[in-house]
């Protein structure tokens, strides 16, 4: 069965102590949740990773970074590798990001080679999917996520696949505060897991964790997480507050 999962997002915001600060109140809200009914995960810079990790030992919050670089290590100034990732005890790296893609000129190609090294790390990925407002407009979107999923993921063999998450996040509902409406988001998703379906089989479709991405809130999470392909969000502005990733993390 596959795992319902709200991950965190927290992008370039928050200094080391404020990351600390929240992470500690992002564990703690966790823990007095009494029937938890996904995994919990906290994406933060890599500048933070080593000391949320030490905040979240002995808790049921899991760590992902937010990126990683497409070289397992050497002459690349500034890069932070998957392995040195792993190295911090991070269990997820977030690939794709519509911004990475946008600002930082992330292609498929490059992608595929950072879930690769990501994965050979141990770390498991959340892939980062979307379409553009123009691309949902001329109705294009359903290639280009389809291009994204096979281009830098469907060369992986069924094992490999397993520890991919996928995010959805439609690129004109992100930090907009326009969500996808559920219906919206649900034709993607079930197009994904039929995508993923036709390539590996209907057990692994029905094993792989979607989520949906885009100004995804306490007021409409339930609504999301409600339809039968949606299994969780990825999470950016209402994760800085620990009181409205909880409002998410409780909606299932
Ligand atoms: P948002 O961001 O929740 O602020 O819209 C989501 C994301 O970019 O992962």
């Amino acid at each position: 069965m596959r795992k319902n999962i709200v991950a965190g997002n927290w992008k370039m915001n928050t200094t080391v102590p404020e990351g600390v600060q929240l992470a500690k109140e992002v564990k703690d809200a966790v823990a007095q949740v009494a029937d938890l009914k996904c995994d919990v995960v906290v994406g933060v810079p890599f500048t933070h990773l080593t000391a949320v990790k030490s905040v979240l030992e002995g808790g049921k919050v899991l760590l992902s970074a937010e990126n990683c670089a497409d070289h397992e290590k050497g002459a690349y100034t500034g890069e932070v590798s998957a392995p040195m990732v792993a190295s911090t005890g991070a269990d997820y790296a977030i690939l794709g990001h519509s911004e990475r893609r946008g600002y930082y000129n992330e292609t498929i190609e490059m992608l595929k080679t950072k879930v690769d090294l990501a994965l050979a790390a141990g770390l498991k990925v959340i892939f980062c999917c979307g379409e553009s407002l123009d691309e949902r407009k001329s109705g294009m979107y359903f290639e280009i996520i389809k291009e994204e999923i096979m281009g830098s993921l469907f060369h992986l063999d069924a094992d490999a696949f397993a520890n991919i998450v996928i995010a959805y996040e439609p690129i004109w509902a992100i930090g907009t505060g326009e969500t996808a409406t559920a219906d919206q988001a649900e034709e993607i998703h079930a197009f994904i897991r039929k995508l993923i379906a036709d390539k590996y089989g209907a057990q692994v479709a029905d094993d792989t964790t979607i989520l949906y991405g885009g100004s995804c809130k306490p007021s409409n999470a339930a609504e999301l997480f409600a339809k039968p392909d949606i299994d969780g969000g990825l999470i950016g502005g209402a994760s800085l507050k620990a009181a409205d990733f909880l409002g998410i993390v409780t909606a299932f």
